[in-house]
């Protein structure tokens, strides 16, 4: 007979002789849903007993967590920011990381502002979704490569009620996007250098999608491509908020100064590691000569 408390303390025992990193909090995490109960049940509650089934969901789940599959793969979602998203092995299972962006940019633009952005790579649909979610005035697009990982933002924008706000696009950045302009454009792209890929841990590295990840030799790539076609997209005095490596700042920053971008500002996330880069794109400024 197993419980909730004898299920969660054995499965903790065998996630950390597998060596996984946080095996109280995955073992958690992976009861809630094979059992079908919440945190405050399994604390509440803790002789409640696993149907056969339960049980042997739960040791399927475990099994492919000590082959290191990413937890939000295997129960197929993920926090972020205020939201519940539906991730798979096509996008990147969304960071607190990328958090800093939106907070920026809902401390940038009030609720009451009406606005249009563009997503890079928009993936799971983390940071469109997460900054509709509290803008109800705003509109945006997302763009990505993978039609996989559109599949995902659309769900995800179904769910959360966002789908007549978020507008999805298949493309290679903003190829073939002449006519549109934008308020603010956020990109979190692939930044890890190709060759450091292969040092990740196995969650990321054999589970991730590669498109996600990689950034070309030195992991600039896509900043290279983005900057300029960023601020071609942006209506004057628009915005750009792009996610960086931690080590970038420099180098990201350059990259923007290079294209003709203003007001280039680093801002870290809560480990005090520089995390996002912002920019301006020069103001018309007035467009009758003095007489
Ligand atoms: C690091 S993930 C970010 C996903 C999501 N925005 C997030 O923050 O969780 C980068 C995304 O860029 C997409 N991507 C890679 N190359 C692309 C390209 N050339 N054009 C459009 N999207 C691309 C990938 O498919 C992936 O979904």
């Amino acid at each position: 007979m197993t419980t909730l408390v004898s299920a969660w303390t054995g499965a903790r025992k065998r996630l950390e002789a597998a060596g996984i990193d946080s095996p109280a909090i995955d073992a958690r995490l992976l009861l809630e849903v094979a059992a079908d109960v919440t945190r405050t049940h399994i604390v509440t509650d803790p002789h409640r007993e696993l149907t056969p089934e339960q049980d042997a969901t739960f040791d399927d789940y475990l099994a492919r967590r000590e082959r290191r599959e990413p937890v939000s793969h295997i129960i197929g979602r993920k926090g972020f920011w205020k939201i519940m998203l539906g991730v798979n092995a096509h996008v990147l299972t969304p960071r607190p990381d990328t958090e800093v962006i939106v907070d920026l940019v809902l401390a940038a633009y009030p609720e009451e502002r009406r606005f249009s952005f563009l997503d890079l790579g928009v993936g799971s649909g983390a940071i469109a979704l997460a900054i509709l979610a509290e803008r109800p005035h705003a509109k945006a697009l997302g763009i990505d490569i993978s039609e996989e990982a559109l599949a995902v933002a659309r769900d995800n924008a179904a769910n959360l009620g966002l789908d007549k706000h978020l507008a999805l696009l298949r493309g290679d950045w903003t190829e073939g996007m002449a006519e549109a302009s934008f308020d603010l454009v956020v990109s979190n792209p692939p930044y890890i250098a190709s060759e450091e890929i292969a040092t990740l841990d196995p969650e990321v590295r054999d589970h991730e999608p590669r498109l996600a990840l990689d950034g070309g030799p030195d992991g600039l790539d896509a900043y290279r491509q983005l900057a300029p076609v960023c601020l071609r997209v942006l209506r004057p005095d628009g915005l750009l908020a792009f996610e960086i490596g931690h080590t970038q700042a420099e180098a990201v920053s350059a990259i923007l100064k290079d294209a003709g971008a203003e007001d280039i500002r680093v801002h870290c996330d809560l480990a005090a590691r520089d995390r996002v880069v912002t920019a301006a794109k020069k103001p018309l400024g007035n467009p009758f000569p003095n007489r």
